[in-house]
């Protein structure tokens, strides 16, 4: 039997009601923030990613699906979205044009990590990016987007977490601060720590290391640091996310695992996934487009992972997913016209399903149960002979018969509502 690499995952239809219950419910928020969405492709060039995160963080340093094409150009599986967005950004002139840019993005994304729960080689996000402004309202925009998502899903209880990182002025000494902090407890550190601290100190502040987490208690906080205004930045996005009734709460060690982010950052926590506690996150990236070769924008995003929220939605049952009509017949040329009946159905956007192989009624009335069929359409040898089809509502176990070319009209308007049986 062949198998999937570790850390990858198959989604059957069962699991795709919850699947299409959070990417849905995330769209449609996202659709009422005014944002649009956009594809973009599984693979980069790794300099996408080198340049875009940071050659010191874990995700470019010993995560990335990396290899070379038949050409030789080093190409990556995309790890994240935000340095393909702005990639694909920077490249479209009709859009790095407009004054100001909402779009977001579903998709699989691939990291090489160790997989565990809510961890896993190939994941799927969602994710929005915003170009064009550093107002601080736009970053509260953001975070309250992803706060009406997560209400919508009922993912509570979690915990948003923000803090400011400062622009790379302030960041200047806060890192010199941190250089000496951890060079005097270096015997404290793990061998990538120690390989870091010269010249990325702050990526030592998200290192999972036991020792270096207990370590980082003690650090000095960027808070100390930070210079006039990026201070008010932070807190006009406080001020504004109070505003809109988001609670949150400041963790001033919030510095995230990627280099591009620049003054707010957050992240979405929860108890209910474990080790795994983020399941999403997101900050600003003030200078990563004009790094990318645009010019300078402003910009603010987050994305979240699909399969942790599942795993919080856990038992909760996604709205459920019912056929519309099962098509049920005593074959030979009741076939034909139960095929008939299925056509008209769909050109009216009605979904039907039948089995042309299908057994005797009592068979293919537990199909129909098990499709969770709303009605089911009869075609046997009294309605061939009486050009009928009888409908059977599902729920209440009436049954009416009806002409045969006015059953598609009825079975419309009884999906609606707006018709019942007899
Ligand atoms: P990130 O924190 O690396 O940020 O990932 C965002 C979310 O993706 C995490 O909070 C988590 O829910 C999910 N995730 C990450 N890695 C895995 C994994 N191995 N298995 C399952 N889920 C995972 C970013 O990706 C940034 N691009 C976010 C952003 C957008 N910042 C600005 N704009």
């Amino acid at each position: 039997m062949l198998k999937k690499p570790p850390g990858i995952e198959d989604i059957f239809p069962d699991a795709m009601e919850k699947w299409d219950h959070v990417t849905g419910t995330a769209r449609d928020v996202f659709r009422t923030y005014n944002y649009k969405e956009l594809i973009i492709p599984v693979m980069e060039y790794t300099e996408v990613f080198a340049r875009g995160l940071g050659d010191e963080t874990d995700i470019v340093s010993k995560e990335m699906f990396t290899f070379e094409d038949r050409g030789g150009r080093s190409l990556t599986l995309r790890p994240e979205g935000t340095a393909s967005v702005v990639r694909a950004y920077v490249e479209n002139g009709e859009y790095n044009r407009l004054a100001s840019c909402k779009l977001f993005y579903c998709g699989p994304m691939f990291r090489a990590e160790r997989p565990q729960k809510g961890r896993l080689r190939q994941f799927n996000q969602f994710g929005a990016e915003f170009f064009g402004s550093e107002n601080p309202y736009h970053d509260a925009e953001v975070i309250g987007m992803m706060d009406a998502i997560s209400r919508r899903l009922a993912l509570a209880p979690y915990a948003v977490l923000v803090n400011s990182i400062g622009c790379p002025d302030c960041r200047v000494p806060y890192t010199e601060a941190l250089k000496s902090f951890y060079t005097s407890h270096s015997a404290r550190l793990c061998e990538d720590c120690a390989r870091r601290l010269e010249k990325n100190p702050l990526r030592l502040l998200d290192c999972k290391n036991e020792s270096c987490r207990a370590l980082r208690a003690e650090a000095p906080v960027i808070t100390a640091f930070i210079c006039g205004a990026c201070r008010d930045h932070h807190d006009r996005v406080k001020g504004h996310l109070s505003q809109a009734g988001v609670s949150f709460t400041e963790d001033p060690f919030l510095v995230r695992g990627l280099d591009y982010y620049t003054r707010t950052t957050f992240e979405f926590v929860t108890e209910r996934l474990g080790g795994q506690n983020a399941f999403a996150a997101g900050g600003r990236y003030d200078g990563l487009v004009e790094q990318f070769g645009g010019k300078k924008t402003p910009a603010v995003g987050f994305a979240a992972g699909i399969e942790r929220i599942l795993l919080m939605l856990g038992d909760q049952r996604a709205p459920e997913r019912r056929l519309d009509v099962y098509i049920v017949h005593s074959g030979g040329d009741a076939l034909a016209l139960a095929a008939r009946t299925a056509a008209a159905l769909r050109e009216r956007g009605i979904a039907a399903d039948l089995d042309p192989d299908a057994g005797g009624f009592k068979s293919q009335f537990k199909k129909a149960d098990r499709e969770r069929a709303r009605l089911c359409v009869i075609v046997g040898e009294d309605e061939l002979r009486e050009g009928t089809r009888s409908i059977k509502d599902m729920g209440s176990g009436e049954q009416a018969s009806v002409p045969a070319d006015a059953a598609a009209d009825r079975i419309g308007a009884m999906l609606k509502g707006s018709a019942s049986l007899p």
